[in-house]
């Protein structure tokens, strides 16, 4: 998948903002909101901000309508300055600290999901004096759907998290299943539906089913596509089946927000092994933490005058980052032309989980952030704005205390 940036466009972000660099294509995160949106109409929508927390983009799902998922107190507050109210929150995470679940309810979140009976204990504690609405789930954890998982609770527990919740007059009246990671396979997803209803409906007072993400990206060309729109139709239809009205939450994550994102960089010095290309770039695995951590995967393309005419020769070709560091390669055995010192390499789909995991693992600053936006704006001149500064040496001595 992944969106081609003209050459002339690139240019001009690379002059005006610099190299490394990650752009995100508003019409394109627009289009992907709305053709998910329009896939479950009757669902309620919370971006998983885990994948990115930019607020400029987060921006945008707040405009088309979704909520925002929060993972952890951090996400909250990037939410809140997105200008997501609290009832726009939904808290599905793990392993607060009672300081923290604190923090969470200060900032009034009402409808939490946990991954254990410890934090729905802890809970409990913490919302003692807190005058709120409270809406409880339970993720859920059982082995033939979520597989050898260390987050969530088993149907087993669910009488004791009932009488947990209970004793401090709560009541549970959600489930929260997240079949992920990041699967294509639509049955994935389809299959697991009867099964989840059905332990839901071991819940006395279940009103809510959230879905979770884990929804697929089809991050290698020609991979198959997760297929929203048949997800949505099995879903709606074994959903209406039941004999309760249960209501639909969706946190979708890279699904979304994948797609928009690329992370441009320039060529500093190549090489040859044989037939083998080796290109080194100025950027490394600590902007993109993804490919070294999961060992993932994300199409890199040379930004060419007209690609689609580009009948130059072909080479395997190693993309390496600017350290020594093993594992820098932001790419191995890529098809690309031969290329020179100067030249410009997108790397595609990287709007979830890119700045976000990015770290100051190898002492290099992060880079800027900008979007673009096509729909303002006419023929080759595009809208871009800088939405995060790039990051200065001075940024990996904050809070050493010298
Ligand atoms: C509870 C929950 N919901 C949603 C997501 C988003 O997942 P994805 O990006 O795979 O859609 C995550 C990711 O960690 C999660 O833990």
């Amino acid at each position: 998948m992944g969106i081609r940036l003209s050459k002339n466009l690139v240019q001009e972000l690379l002059v005006n903002y610099g190299s490394p660099l990650y752009v995100y294509d508003l019409e394109v995160l627009r289009q992907t909101i709305g053709q998910i949106t329009r896939a479950i109409p009757t669902a309620s929508f919370y971006f998983a901000a885990v994948t990115n927390g930019n607020v400029s983009l987060l921006k945008i799902f707040q405009e088309m309508g979704w909520g925002l998922h929060a993972n952890t107190p951090g996400d909250i507050y990037l939410a809140r300055h997105a200008g997501f109210s609290s009832s726009q929150i939904v808290y599905s995470g793990s392993n607060l600290n009672s300081a923290e679940m604190r923090q969470v309810l200060n900032d009034g979140v009402t409808v939490l999901n946990f991954d254990s009976l410890a934090q729905l204990q802890q809970f409990t504690e913490a919302a003692q004096g807190f005058d709120l609405n409270f809406r409880l789930g339970l993720r859920l954890n059982f082995p033939a759907l979520t597989g050898n998982n260390r987050i969530g609770i088993r149907p087993a527990e669910f009488a004791e998290a009932v009488s947990i919740a209970g004793r401090s007059n709560h009541k549970i009246q959600g489930l929260h299943f997240y079949r992920g990671t990041g699967t294509n396979a639509t049955a994935a997803f389809t299959e697991a539906i009867e099964m989840v209803l059905s332990i839901g409906s071991q819940l006395p007072d279940w009103q809510y089913l959230d879905f979770g993400g884990g929804f697929g990206y089809p991050y290698r060309q020609g991979s198959a596509v997760f297929d929203w729109k048949l997800f949505g139709e099995v879903l709606l239809e074994r959903v209406g089946r039941l004999k309760r009205k249960i209501e639909l939450v969706i946190e979708p994550g890279r699904s979304a927000i994948a797609g928009c994102g690329t992370l441009l960089t320039q060529v500093v010095a190549t090489k040859w092994q044989g037939n083998k290309q080796i290109v080194g770039v100025d950027t490394t695995v600590a902007n993109l933490a993804v490919l070294a951590v999961h060992g993932g995967y994300r199409q890199i393309v040379a930004v060419r005058d007209v690609p689609e005419l580009d009948d130059a020769a072909i080479y395997h070709t190693d993309v390496c980052g600017n350290t020594t560091y093993s594992r820098d390669y932001l790419g191995k055995g890529c098809p690309l032309p031969a290329l020179q010192v100067g030249d410009t390499l997108a790397i595609l789909d990287v709007g979830a989980y890119g700045y976000a995991m990015s770290s100051h693992f190898l002492h290099r600053p992060r880079p800027a952030e900008v979007v673009i936006d096509r729909s303002i704006g006419n023929g080759d001149s595009v809208m871009h704005r800088l939405i995060r500064r790039r990051e200065t040496t001075e940024i990996l001595l904050a809070n050493q205390i010298i």
